[in-house]
């Protein structure tokens, strides 16, 4: 269209050009013609020109649309490659698999075990620790529910280093909600989980410097640090391991302020292990295979294990014994639709009846407990009633109440031992948690240590667990001795109805 008018419109100048002589002739009207058909041919040639003109640049932009489809199709086939940021040249292949392993608990100033129990790094000692081995220029990456360090002496000893850092290291903190934050940090985020998954973010880990990791059941919260009882890892040296944390993070920090979940991740936030391929590693010279889990299924790229799967598999490798030490048990899916959630209670159950594995519970007895937790471990109990070679025991572990009413010392841990792994995971062990919030796992699987005795890890944790289950702050489950940890709720619920 454009190329016909431009052509039309100096026609018209050169015909009155040319028809500047006098009045008309008819000899003139001929040459006229005939300058015309001169001159229509001239434009019939210049159009075929810019006809081939035309064609080449259909091409270029044939060409143009075809590279902008394919640019397309890799960047959906990568997803978020283009802002995902390198991994400091640390890969599968070169990453150090010579690591250094801490238990680190927080143990509640009422709390107190027996002279010869086993005791570990605390929590806020070892979390210094990461934050004092933070190199400059290099990263900082916390994922936590909240923040909430408040003005009190919590924070300001917890934060010291991290403001010393603060300058020279990159801060990178993802979180639910944020209470009261240092003054100093460096970026952060928040994920919207109502948005993606109508869950919350229960993940609770730390990357540092793409070396050390973090990882357990205690928060950024002042509580945490104080008042509850806490227990975690840390791993230092480890970059394979960091590698695969730091790809979880990722994944996060990714879905940043969006409202929605990409349907496809990108290759580079697949996980690098998994349950089928464990990653071995040398756990202060002990031999150890790990992975990283994740939840919810959505938030699981190419090859993440399931936290769910990460249990089953724990689980069904157990021989001899599970021990479970978590601070709500209850499978349902909804803590009011009560509707039952088979998936670790069925798993329990075949490894108390068919494999003839010792099970035994720790879970708390705090405000929030819900009241069919007991039908439901009570009825795990009576499962192995007059049955020979089944054990299931429980117990509750009881804080204690302060005087101004608040509850001291409930149990947060959130970790599984058997005779041959340890599951340490974010959840409770409550139906909608792995449904629908975001949470990190690990495995750790350790053949028993030979050489001495609570030499390994796992051994440690077990060892941690029976410290827990003999001491005096658990009670028994007993027949007709249903515990009363919620007054108002029990009443509710049991008489009212
Ligand atoms: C603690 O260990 C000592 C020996 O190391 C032993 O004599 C004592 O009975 C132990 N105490 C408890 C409560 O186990
Ligand atoms: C701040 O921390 C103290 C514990 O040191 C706690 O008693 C207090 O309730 C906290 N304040 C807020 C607003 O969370
Ligand atoms: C999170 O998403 C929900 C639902 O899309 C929205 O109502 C809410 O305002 C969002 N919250 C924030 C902090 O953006
Ligand atoms: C990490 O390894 C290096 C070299 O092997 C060693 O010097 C350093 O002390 C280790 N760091 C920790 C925290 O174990
Ligand atoms: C119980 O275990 C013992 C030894 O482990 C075995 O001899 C016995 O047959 C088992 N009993 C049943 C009922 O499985
Ligand atoms: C690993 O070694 C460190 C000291 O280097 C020690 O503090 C820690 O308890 C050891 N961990 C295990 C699981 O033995
Ligand atoms: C190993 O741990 C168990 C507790 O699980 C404890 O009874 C035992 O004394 C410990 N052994 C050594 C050698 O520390």
């Amino acid at each position: 269209g454009g190329l016909f008018f431009r052509h039309a419109a100096s026609a018209t100048q050169h015909m009155g050009s040319l028809r500047g002589g006098p009045p008309v002739v008819p000899a003139n009207t001929i040459y006229r013609t005939v300058q015309q058909q001169d001159y229509s041919a001239g434009i019939w040639l210049r159009r075929k020109e810019k006809k081939l003109e035309h064609s080449q640049q259909k091409c270029i932009v044939i060409f143009a649309l075809v590279c902008c489809f394919a640019v397309l199709v890799a960047l959906i086939f990568s997803a978020v490659d283009v802002w995902g940021e390198d991994e400091d040249g640390i890969t599968e292949e070169n990453c150090n698999k010579n690591c250094r392993v801490v238990l680190v608990e927080n143990i509640p100033e009422d709390v107190t075990f027996s002279e010869n129990g086993t005791s570990h790094l605390p929590l806020s000692a070892g979390l210094h620790s990461l934050l004092d081995l933070a190199v400059a220029g290099h990263s900082v990456e916390i994922v936590s529910p909240q923040w909430n360090l408040n003005s009190s002496d919590y924070e300001s000893r917890f934060l010291q280093s991290s403001r010393q850092h603060c300058t020279i290291i990159m801060l990178r903190f993802l979180s639910l909600s944020i209470l009261s934050f240092p003054t100093c940090v460096g970026e952060v985020h928040y994920i919207n989980m109502t948005a993606l998954t109508k869950g919350f973010l229960h993940s609770s880990f730390w990357v540092v410097d793409r070396q050390h990791i973090y990882i357990g059941s205690a928060t950024m919260d002042w509580r945490s640090l104080s008042t509850m009882k806490e227990l975690g890892i840390i791993v230092y040296n480890c970059s394979c391991l960091a590698l695969d944390l730091h790809r979880v993070f990722n994944l996060y920090w990714q879905l940043q302020y969006k409202d929605f979940i990409p349907s496809m991740w990108s290759k580079r936030l697949s996980a690098l292990w998994n349950k089928d391929e464990n990653l071995p590693l040398l756990f202060n010279n002990t031999k150890a295979e790990v992975f990283v889990s994740s939840s919810p299924d959505v938030f699981c790229p190419k090859d993440r294990t399931r936290d769910l799967d990460a249990i089953a598999y724990v689980i069904q490798k157990a021989k001899r014994f599970i021990y479970i030490s978590i601070t709500d048990y209850l499978p349902l899916t909804n803590r009011n639709a009560h509707r039952y959630w088979s998936r670790i209670d069925g798993m329990l159950r075949e490894a108390l009846i068919l494999r003839n594995i010792e099970v035994r519970l720790l879970v708390s007895c705090w405000e929030q407990t819900h009241p069919l937790t007991f039908n439901f471990v009570w009825s795990l109990k009576t499962l192995c009633m007059e049955l020979a070679n089944c054990s299931m025991e429980a117990k509750f572990f009881s804080p204690r109440k302060q005087r101004d009413g608040t509850l001291q010392g409930i149990n947060h841990n959130r970790f599984m031992v058997t005779d041959s792994a340890v599951y340490i995971g974010n959840f409770d062990w409550v139906g909608n948690e792995f449904t629908f919030n975001a949470g990190a796992g690990m495995v750790i699987s350790q053949a028993e240590g030979v050489k001495e005795k609570n030499s390994t890890l796992v051994e440690q944790v077990r060892a941690t667990f029976e410290r827990d289950w003999y001491s005096r702050h658990t009670k028994s489950l007993q027949a007709n001795k249903i515990p009363v940890c919620n007054k108002l709720k029990t009443k509710t619920n049991c008489r009212g109805q």
